[in-house]
């Protein structure tokens, strides 16, 4: 019988030894060895399924494996060492010299710099588009291509993509898509049902969700993990650790109840935020009254721990008041991590963000009073304080 995601969480994928622990056994090894020469000539030969070596297959890793695929409802995953490597292993295997991809601009800093600068190295063609308008991608979309890629809710500013509207389109085109789900995570959407090819994960932010390991996942069908993804990984080993796959292990059979708790916090926290007057904007997936807020409450099933926020200030002086805002903070981390159990908050212009040129930052909104929250566990109230009193000390 079909289990639900809470059950999913704790119990998919396990594959116990004959010792029978209750814990996902750590086998933190970097081979494994054969009885026989003739035994490994099978194994090469790929006449016997058996582990080999730990850069393309390890108990451990396919616990990790069998337990993400379960939760997204694909039919395989693959872990990779840390999110970037996620993404260019999608990007790297699937795409060669002369093919085009088309992004929706509002993308993390790092898949940026992929984009403009390393891809094109590979003679790949890439359009950049506003995702949010639909009419953007319909007119892109017009030219063949070979792969969509988008952040939804995107980072800094929680932009919202139309999965299923954009999906439809690359359908007729031929071309795949590919959804970066970090910010919403496994728990609150799940691209695969609205009509997304491959999904992936920066595992080092709410997947481990305390601060540990790098990790990352790539998700979709088996057919395509096995004859594109599979090779390259084997080939080029962007291959997650089993130690770091253990302890992603560890982070998912609370993820559920930390994403929930996280998105409570959030909510209340916007509450207070939107009736602060040091606050100009806020952008949060659930802000009832953004008109993207239809559209996420169809893909998404919360609003997420991700907050971003405008201070409100005068001409010329926005970048002195974020950092007074963010260094009079006790409670709240500066850290450009996110997901994490601690609540932290940085300033995406001169951080995450800092490589975008003028008029790209100015086209993500990436504006120099423009705060990013990652909502963490603590009490509501506590983090509200804390923003409270850090707004009053601001003396520019
Ligand atoms: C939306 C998004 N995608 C991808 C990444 C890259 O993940 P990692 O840091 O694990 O390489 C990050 C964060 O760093 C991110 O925020």
């Amino acid at each position: 019988m079909k289990k639900k995601n809470s059950t999913n969480l704790i119990h998919a994928g396990i594959n116990r030894t004959k010792f029978m622990e209750t814990s996902e056994p750590l086998f933190l090894t970097s081979g494994f060895i054969y009885k026989t020469a003739e035994e490994a000539e099978q194994a090469f030969k790929e006449q016997k399924k058996r582990f080999m070596y730990s850069r393309f297959g390890n108990p451990t890793i396919e616990i990790l494996q069998k337990k993400l695929a379960t939760i997204e409802g694909a039919e395989a995953c693959w872990a990779t060492a840390t999110g970037m490597s996620a993404v260019f292993t999608i990007f790297m295997s699937y795409l060669k010299k002369g093919d085009r991809i088309v992004a929706g601009r509002a993308l993390f800093g790092s898949c940026h710099h992929i984009l403009n600068v390393i891809l094109p190295k590979f003679g790949i063609e890439v359009e950049l588009i506003d995702g949010k308008d639909i009419n953007c991608w319909e007119k892109a979309l017009k030219k063949k291509t070979n792969m969509i890629f988008f952040e939804t809710p995107s980072n800094p500013c929680l932009e919202i993509i139309d999965i299923k509207e954009v999906a439809k389109l690359a359908k007729k085109n031929g071309a795949i898509v590919v959804v970066d789900n970090v910010f919403a995570t496994p728990i609150l959407q799940k691209p695969i049902n609205f009509g997304a090819d491959l999904v992936m994960y920066s595992a080092t932010k709410h997947i481990d969700g305390q601060g540990r390991v790098l990790g990352g996942a790539i998700l979709g069908k088996k057919k395509f993990c096995n004859e594109v993804i599979k090779p390259f990984i084997r080939n080029t080993g962007p291959s997650i650790s089993p130690f770091n796959a253990w302890v992603l292990i560890k982070g998912l059979e609370t993820l559920e109840l930390r994403v929930k708790k996280q998105s409570e916090n959030a909510t209340k926290i916007v509450d207070y935020l939107q009736k602060s007057k040091f606050i100009k904007k806020i952008f949060f997936p659930y802000l009832e009254e953004s008109p993207q807020f239809n559209l996420a409450k169809k893909q998404m099933l919360g609003g997420g721990n991700i907050i971003s926020f405008e201070l409100t200030s005068k001409k010329n002086n926005e970048k002195e008041k974020s950092f007074s805002f963010l260094n009079n903070l006790s409670l709240i981390n500066i850290s450009n991590n996110l997901g994490d159990t601690k609540s932290l908050i940085t300033h995406p212009a001169t951080t995450t963000h800092h490589r975008l040129n003028k008029t790209e930052k100015m086209e993500l909104g990436i504006t120099k009073n423009l705060i990013r929250l990652s909502v963490g566990l603590e009490d509501a109230q506590d983090i509200i304080d804390d923003i409270e009193n850090s707004l009053k000390k601001i003396n520019i």
